[in-house]
């Protein structure tokens, strides 16, 4: 039996979705604890490729039953269309998607808010998908919740309720038009039938599902430096990513938790604004962006790229208590024939001992880098450690010995058989 939490140790996209698929096949139940749709989350089997937002990516192994915590926030009519898609496709997953009844959902004008806030000067650089005025709503204690979907007379009330001050914000801040009460009203009432087969109590679920001995894998989205606590705040997202938010987002206490999976790709993005030390802005970064299809799979942004930063990997393995990782997209780093790997900031002249506390100073901090021969040859048929050539594993031991964490999958492309699974897993 095993609670294991999954985290993205950078800026996102670090190929969460395709190692989740990876090892669904030893879980149980696979749970999203928080975030939305601004995920996105690829899995790659032979030539199809899924993309979700919402629903786990464990969703394509039929044995597991796949959760949506408390900690999401849900946008109805995108995890509708996921469902449809998944039916498309000969999935079958009814009894295998549970929802929280205290999920909150992303509400027309959270996305109107979100798009008015990115047009002013304190842009961000969000998905757009309603994210941040979600979560404000939740914590202003005035959103909506799946479970208030049952009710249509508690939601109109609700709707109404926030629409007088949105229409407000809306018709005298921002001089925009309103948007229509009735409307809103008519679109969320009909979504009750759809959404009711998978509300669940979550918690109760889970906490049986472990008494049973059950193992469960806890998905986080985005990554350790998009928490809104422990990121480069503040162009971070909404949530807490990191692996704390996981017993928060889901009802599973920390005294359950067994382990910690961070998934590292082997060099960094980020995608939207705020600061990136080891960003390369030169054909490097391009030649990275190119080879490595650094895409956003929600909004189709080009991701900004550079050199993998251990001194931030160790950050972060530090904040989420990470107990093993994956590398991804090592197949990447092969077409360079040196690669620069981050151990530390300088700045004014003095290294620093400890990750920056805000923003502002990681934006003037100095990467010390160490230089490592590349390898030059393809590694994507590689089916064991073995098989690597010498410069790779020496990038492998350099990077796990400067971030301080124990390599268990290393992936060297998109597609399943792409993965070496360490003995040691
Ligand atoms: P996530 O948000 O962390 O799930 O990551 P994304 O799906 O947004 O981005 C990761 C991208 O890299 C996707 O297009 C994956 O198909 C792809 N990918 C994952 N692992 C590898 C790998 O080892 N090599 C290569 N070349 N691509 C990979
Ligand atoms: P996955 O789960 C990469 C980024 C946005 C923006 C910031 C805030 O696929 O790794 P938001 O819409 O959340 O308010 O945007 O966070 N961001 C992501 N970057 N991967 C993601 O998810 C992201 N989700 C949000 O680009 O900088
Ligand atoms: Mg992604």
């Amino acid at each position: 039996m095993s609670v294991t939490v999954l985290v993205g140790s950078q800026w996102g996209d670090e190929g969460k979705g395709k190692v989740v698929d990876i090892l669904s096949e030893h879980y149980d139940v696979v749970v999203r604890y928080q975030g939305g749709a601004n995920a996105g989350h690829t899995i790659k089997i032979g030539e199809k490729q899924f993309i979700f937002h919402l629903i786990p990516s464990g969703i394509l192994h039929d044995n597991v039953t796949c959760v949506i915590g408390n900690g999401v926030v849900v946008d109805t009519k995108a995890l509708l269309d996921e469902i449809d898609f998944l039916k498309k496709n000969g999935y079958e997953i009814e009894g295998r998607l549970l929802i929280s009844q205290n999920a909150h959902l992303i509400m027309p004008y959270h996305k109107l808010l979100d798009s008015i806030s990115e047009s002013g000067e304190n842009k961000i650089g969000t998905t757009g998908r309603g994210i941040g005025p979600c979560y404000i709503d939740k914590y202003a204690r005035k959103g909506i919740k799946i479970i208030d979907l049952l009710d249509k007379e508690e939601l109109a009330k609700k709707i109404k309720r926030n629409l007088e001050e949105k229409n407000n914000l809306l018709k005298n801040v921002y001089h925009r038009e309103e948007l229509d009460v009735d409307k809103i009203i008519e679109e969320y009432s009909a979504f009750d039938e759809a959404i009711d087969p998978y509300i669940t109590d979550v918690p109760n679920y889970l906490n049986r599902a472990i008494e049973e001995g059950k193992s469960i894998l806890m998905e986080g989205a985005q990554g350790a430096l998009l928490d809104v606590d422990h990121g480069t705040y503040p162009y971070v997202t909404s949530s807490n990513p990191t692996s704390g938010g996981a017993c928060t987002g889901t009802g599973i206490p920390p005294t359950k938790i067994t382990d910690v999976f961070g998934i590292v790709k082997a060099y960094t993005t980020r995608v939207g604004l705020g600061p990136f030390p080891t960003e390369l802005l030169d054909e490097t970064g391009e030649k990275l962006r190119t080879i490595g299809a650094e895409y956003g799979a929600t909004t189709g942004r080009p991701r900004r790229c550079g050199w993998s930063d251990a001194f931030l990997l160790k950050y972060s393995a530090t904040i989420n208590g990470i107990s093993k990782v994956a590398i991804t997209k090592l197949d990447v780093l092969s077409h360079f024939d040196e690669i620069k790997v981050c151990v530390g900031y300088e700045l004014n002249g003095k290294k620093l001992n400890t990750f920056p506390a805000t923003a502002g100073i990681l934006e003037k901090v100095k990467p010390i880098y160490e230089t490592l021969p590349g390898w030059q040859q393809d590694i994507t048929k590689a089916k064991s450690y073995d098989e690597l050539p010498t410069e790779t594993k020496d990038y492998l031991k350099f990077i796990s010995q400067q971030a301080g964490f124990e390599l268990g999958i290393i992936s060297v492309g998109p597609r399943r058989r792409e993965t070496i699974i360490l003995d040691n897993l």
